[in-house]
């Protein structure tokens, strides 16, 4: 039976321009400004110059945190926090992609913490305040620009965590695709790649009533498998680029998964990945993915692939089920591989060491998804399928 509660509250402006409206939306919720941003695309690109002039006219005064790491680590969080308390910032821009956008959101709240924040992470301590961000993003892939979540890494303990609280999701964002044309190819596989992974763990669910967010999500599919490839091949393609970046934002801000049970195995299992190893978020999905559909691919599970295949990969409804989601599986993989990502642990360099010690940690809070529930063993088969070479 669907029963929920809509709640999107950021605020999106989308399109060719739109920054015209930046200081006029962050003097809505404070003067006194943090940006955060990445390693220095955004200055390279002159995104940056655009964006301090903005602020400068606006008489808005800001501080800045540059140098925001992909696996964004505690250890800019930490300092974001101090920067906050010392000088009574009272909004965060967060201009950059996933990680940037991810450690704002976890200053944000560090800001009304004494302790470490790394505590948010642990849960050894709920977040209770948060103050207001907006983002510019630059890269279509995470949906942290719409959505209350974030991830941050500790090198110290090799532990990639999430947190979320509903004021972390942004007060605006402001959506431009042209600023996704510097995206290098790489990233923009592995985005495209992270978009339809937060798909699949909507989409494949027991929840068989609600039938508009699954028909939303094969929706979403097809649009990434429709232009991942054209941004792929050509970066200012501006139709491509805006409607990768309005899926990453819709597939994982709620929409479509109101009423339904979901899944997120693949993203525990990759965060272990990324924790051990520092390796790109998408990758690792993209990777492990059609490991997983086919371990999870069993009598209860194969009328969501046949869905799947029929519905997105237009293959013919008519004949054996298995036949059907194996080929669904086989033409994920195949899309993967044709954006030049990667099929065996061994090219990102995984070896067997650490695999059962991430086995465990993708399930250190109980077992994960709900398509078909995992535990440590299921876990480890799936990381060991994915560094054999015949599977
Ligand atoms: O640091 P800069 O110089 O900006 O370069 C970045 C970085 O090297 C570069 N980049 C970004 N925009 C660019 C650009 N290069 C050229 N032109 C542009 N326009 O891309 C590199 C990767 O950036 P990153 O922020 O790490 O990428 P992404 O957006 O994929 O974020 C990944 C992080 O988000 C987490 C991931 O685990 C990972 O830590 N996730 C966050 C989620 C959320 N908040 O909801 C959900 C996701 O499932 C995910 O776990
Ligand atoms: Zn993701």
């Amino acid at each position: 039976m669907l029963n929920f509660n809509y709640d999107i509250p950021t605020k999106v402006f989308f399109g060719k321009d739109q920054i015209s409206v930046l200081g006029e939306q962050v003097k809505k919720y404070g003067s006194k400004v943090l940006l955060v941003y990445g390693g220095g695309s955004i200055k390279k690109s002159g995104l940056y110059d655009r964006v301090v002039e903005i602020l400068n006219n606006a008489n808005i005064q800001f501080l800045e945190l540059s140098g925001v790491e992909p696996n964004p680590r505690i250890t800019s969080v930490r300092k974001g926090a101090e920067l906050c308390k010392e000088n009574n910032i009272d909004f965060i821009l967060a201009v950059g992609a996933g990680s940037v956008i991810d450690c704002a959101k976890v200053i944000a709240a560090a800001n009304y913490y004494d302790g470490d924040p790394w505590d948010f992470l642990t849960r050894k301590a709920p977040i209770q305040k948060v103050l207001p961000i907006g983002t510019i993003l630059t890269l279509a892939a995470t949906g942290s620009e719409m959505d209350p979540f974030a991830v941050i890494s500790n090198l110290d303990t090799n532990e990639k965590l999430a947190t979320a609280h509903p004021d972390m999701s942004p007060k605006f964002s402001i959506l431009d695709p042209t600023y996704t044309f510097t995206v290098p190819a790489s990233q923009t596989a592995a985005g495209t790649a992270d978009i339809m992974s937060h798909i699949y763990e909507n989409y494949f669910s027991n929840t068989k009533s609600a039938y508009l967010q699954s028909r939303m999500a094969e929706a979403m599919l097809k649009t990434c498998i429709k232009y991942g490839p054209i941004a792929y091949k050509e970066p200012e393609n501006y139709e491509a680029r805006a409607n990768l970046m309005w899926t990453s934002s819709l597939a994982i801000n709620g929409l479509i998964s109101y009423g339904k049970e979901t899944e997120w195995s693949v993203h525990a299992m990759e965060h272990e990945l990324s924790a051990f190893y520092d390796i790109t978020h998408g990758v690792g999905l993209a990777l492990l993915t059609p490991y997983w559909m086919k371990y999870i691919l069993n009598d209860d599970t194969v009328d969501g692939f046949v869905e799947y295949g029929v519905n997105v990969w237009g293959i013919d409804s008519e004949g054996d089920k298995f036949e059907i989601a194996n080929k669904a599986i086989d033409m994920t993989r195949e899309f993967f591989v044709s954006l030049g990502l990667p099929t065996k642990l061994q090219e990102i360099g995984i070896d067997r060491e650490n695999l059962e010690t991430m086995a465990k940690g993708a399930v250190r809070y109980g077992e994960i998804g709900n398509f078909r529930k995992l535990n440590a063993e299921d876990v480890l088969k799936i990381f060991e399928s994915a560094l054999s070479s015949d599977s």
